[in-house]
């Protein structure tokens, strides 16, 4: 047994001083005055707290794409997420087309394998209903992929039509999975880009003009709507504009169960980072794009109304020197993704809970609890409670950390935070009972990390 002791219990209901026993692989006991001879080990944890281990909905380990694949794997991603205090993710398995969804599944199980450091779930991409998809779809909830991803964008590559969309909504109406969905329309962007190569633009910061908020605001309109006729939820990933996150807020508003996350690119990176000399700006190149300055303070507020529910980090790193490059002289040949996974909590925490846009419950909440209880975890994962998985993270308020390429754990030649000056970080992390971070040293292994079985929620959204 291991005894977390004399810490301050952080959830997202509430602050508490309180010990915590931890058995084997679960959390036993939570309460002040727990005696220290209950544990063979004891963790001082005075001037800590004690949160639910971090939990990042969307990551892309492994993942091909744009001709070639993202740079951390199953091992170097998770690794990174647990020096960050993350250790649950969901990452993205992808039907290729023509082929059935439950081999895209077998593919990324086999990519984990072995490698995952910390727990993980698999949304699914769909790219194909064809003949079986929506049997498919039943078939893939039973493995406990309880969430789908579609695109309205990628035309040719990944976005899939309204009535396949339509189709998916309604049987998850029925299955009780969650659609995520990619929210741009792809078939506009991609006459704007076409202009835009046609009159020689061809710099990164032309993958964001190519990419106007507009068109995030009406594909997550469109959804919605979609998903209001089909009766079913809806989860908007990485929104990033004040005219995307007036569409969820409205639908809220009239009490449709629309959801949405944004990550931490958006709420502390603005358009300008594209024209980075150098071709530099193509590190910040990533769908959709970031978008102009007004939009942060709006993304803030959406997440303190509850207008979003989760912040994740869509991690999805290329390196700047030798796969950002294929993109020289064409934005649209650089491959669209940044890398987050490892630096999550510590700028939500800087940038939110130190300036005071968030409390600390909701700092939990919005990067542990909500996730879990969104994506079919909770209580297993997000919760500091009997029962729960030993996933926590002792997080030091008083720790700083400069954000570097240099140190990152992340394998990724850049970071799009570097030499943020960040206060409060996670001093040690446990995966299911076991410490894997102390320190600034990892302890863990590869291959320790589950599939998580995740549970469909069977309509219970409102
Ligand atoms: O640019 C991005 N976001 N790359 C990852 C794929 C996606 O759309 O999430
Ligand atoms: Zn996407
Ligand atoms: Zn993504």
């Amino acid at each position: 047994m291991i005894l977390i002791h004399n810490g301050t219990v952080v959830t997202a209901r509430e602050t508490i001083s309180a010990d915590v026993l931890i058995d084997g692989e679960c959390i036993k006991e939570v309460r002040h005055g727990i005696p220290r001879d209950s544990a063979e080990t004891v963790i001082d944890a005075t001037g800590l707290y004690v949160m639910p281990g971090g939990i990042d909905v969307h990551t892309h380990l492994d993942m091909p794409f744009g001709g070639t694949t993202s740079s951390d794997d199953f091992e170097t991603g998770t690794r990174a997420a647990a020096f960050g205090g993350t250790t649950t993710i969901v990452d993205f398995a992808i039907q290729a087309r023509g082929t059935r969804m439950r081999d895209a599944l077998d593919t990324w199980w086999k990519k984990a394998e072995g490698k995952a450091c910390i727990d993980y779930g698999l949304h699914m991409i769909v790219t194909d209903l064809g003949n079986c998809g929506l049997e498919d779809m039943d078939e893939l909830v039973d493995e406990g992929v309880a969430s789908f991803k579609l695109f309205m964008a990628y035309p040719n590559v990944l976005m899939v039509d309204d009535a396949t969309i339509f189709k998916s909504l309604a049987r998850t109406a029925k299955n009780g999975a969650l659609i995520c969905m990619h929210a741009e329309n792809g078939s506009v962007i991609d006459v704007l880009i076409a202009r835009a190569l046609a009159e020689g633009k061809t710099a990164p910061v032309y993958h964001a003009l190519t990419r106007p908020p507009l068109m995030e605001a009406e594909a997550v309109h469109r959804a919605i709507a979609m998903a209001e006729i089909a009766g079913a939820p809806v989860y908007i990933v990485h929104l990033s504009s004040e005219l995307a996150l007036n569409q969820v807020r409205e639908a809220r508003d009239r009490g449709v169960p629309a959801f949405a996350e944004t990550c931490p690119q958006y709420l502390l990176l603005s358009i300008e980072e594209l024209e980075r000399p150098n071709f530099e700006g193509a590190k910040y190149v990533f769908t959709p794009p970031l978008r102009p300055k007004q939009n942060l303070p709006k993304l803030w507020g959406g997440l303190k109304q509850d207008h979003l529910q989760v912040i994740s980090t869509d991690h999805c790193p290329f390196c700047f020197e030798d796969q950002k490059v294929l993109g020289k002289d064409d934005f649209t040949k650089i491959p669209n993704g940044g890398p987050g996974i490892e630096n999550r909590l510590q700028l939500i925490y800087h940038y939110g809970v130190n300036e005071s846009k968030l409390t600390l419950n909701r700092f939990v909440e919005l990067t542990s609890t909500s996730p879990a209880k969104i994506f079919g975890m909770y209580p297993k994962k997000g919760e500091i409670a009997e029962g729960s998985d030993a996933d926590i993270v002792l997080w030091d308020p008083q720790a700083s950390h400069i954000i570097t390429a240099k140190t990152h754990h992340m394998r990724v030649d850049y970071s799009m935070f570097e030499g943020y000056e960040v206060q409060g970080n996670a001093r040690t992390v446990l995966s299911r009972g076991k410490v894997i971070v102390d320190a600034g040293n990892f302890l863990g292994k590869p291959g320790r990390g589950n599939y998580l079985k995740r549970t469909a929620r069977g309509g219970a959204w409102k």
